[in-house]
């Protein structure tokens, strides 16, 4: 009898475990499965994995009493995201790093004032732009001898890895006018490399040079007119066309319903930055 019970006992539990087992599988199999919320079930939370470069103020930099990522492209994407219900995630990584993370899947959204250029989109999809920028040139505050791409002729130019910027003072030097180009990963360094004096000057997005003047680096000054026309678009790796059909249909909503004017204005951003 006694010997019986204690059979019992083992088949109950191994009956208590196989049927605990085959239920976190089926919820498993109903929350990783499509994100759509088929079958009428409560749409499930979709966190999207959005990427940046961080030195990029006003459009991303690190907030430093929270020590999070915060700017304009992280409200604008946050609230495009937003249209269909999605929250995102955001990832601190290397300007350089981004274009690889896309298309590996490590993330599903570029939101790191990048430019839309046809060299980018033969490996990536961009939104419609969504910002209009150009690169400017900054020299040292002093500096009297700087007053156009003209007179980079020998001199030393500071960048960040990867950008248009780096491209540009690329072709100034193939063409003989630039020395020598110095290639930073950050922004805040290749400011403060002017600021120093260990360059002459550096070429990066105008609107973010200025911030950096703004909030403070008056070491440094902004010299000549700009000298690109440029449009940031949000990336998305190819063949993620719903992915893609979201952001823009998102976009457009965020614009007509003025929050789009409304981020511009928050920060310090001039109308003009809208694209037409
Ligand atoms: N607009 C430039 C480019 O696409 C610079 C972007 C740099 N962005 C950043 N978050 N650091 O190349």
């Amino acid at each position: 009898m006694k010997k019986i019970g204690k059979y019992m006992l083992v088949l109950f539990l191994v009956m208590g475990l196989v049927l605990s087992v085959t239920a976190c599988g089926q919820q498993d199999e109903s929350t990783e499965g499509d994100k759509e919320g088929a079958k009428g079930e409560p749409q499930e939370e979709v966190v999207l994995k959005v990427g940046t470069e961080p030195t990029f103020p006003p459009f991303e930099v690190l907030d430093p009493k929270t020590d999070k990522i915060m700017g304009f492209d992280i409200d604008l994407i946050e609230a495009i995201a937003a249209e269909s219900g999605y929250k995102v995630e955001v990832q601190d990584l290397g300007f350089d790093a981004l274009i690889p993370a896309l298309q590996s899947g490590t993330i599903d959204i570029i939101a790191s004032g990048m430019t839309i250029t046809d060299e980018r989109k033969e490996q990536i999809d961009f939104t419609a732009p969504y910002i209009n920028a150009g690169l400017a040139l900054a020299v040292a505050e002093g500096n009297t001898d700087i007053k156009s791409v003209e007179d980079l002729k020998g001199k030393k130019v500071s960048v960040q890895i990867g950008t248009t910027g780096a491209i540009k003072a690329e072709e100034l030097k193939e063409q003989g006018i630039v020395k020598e180009v110095k290639i930073y990963d950050t922004v805040d360094v290749v400011m403060a490399e002017v600021a120093r004096g260990t360059v002459d000057a550096s070429i990066n997005d105008l609107p973010v040079t200025l911030e950096y003047i703004n909030k403070g680096h008056t070491e440094i000054k902004i010299v000549g007119d700009p000298m690109t026309s440029e449009e940031y678009g949000f990336a998305v790796a190819k063949g993620k066309e719903d992915l893609l059909k979201k952001l823009d249909d998102g976009l457009k909503k965020v614009i007509e319903s003025g929050k789009y004017a409304e981020l511009l204005e928050k920060y310090n951003l001039p109308e003009s930055s809208q694209p037409k």
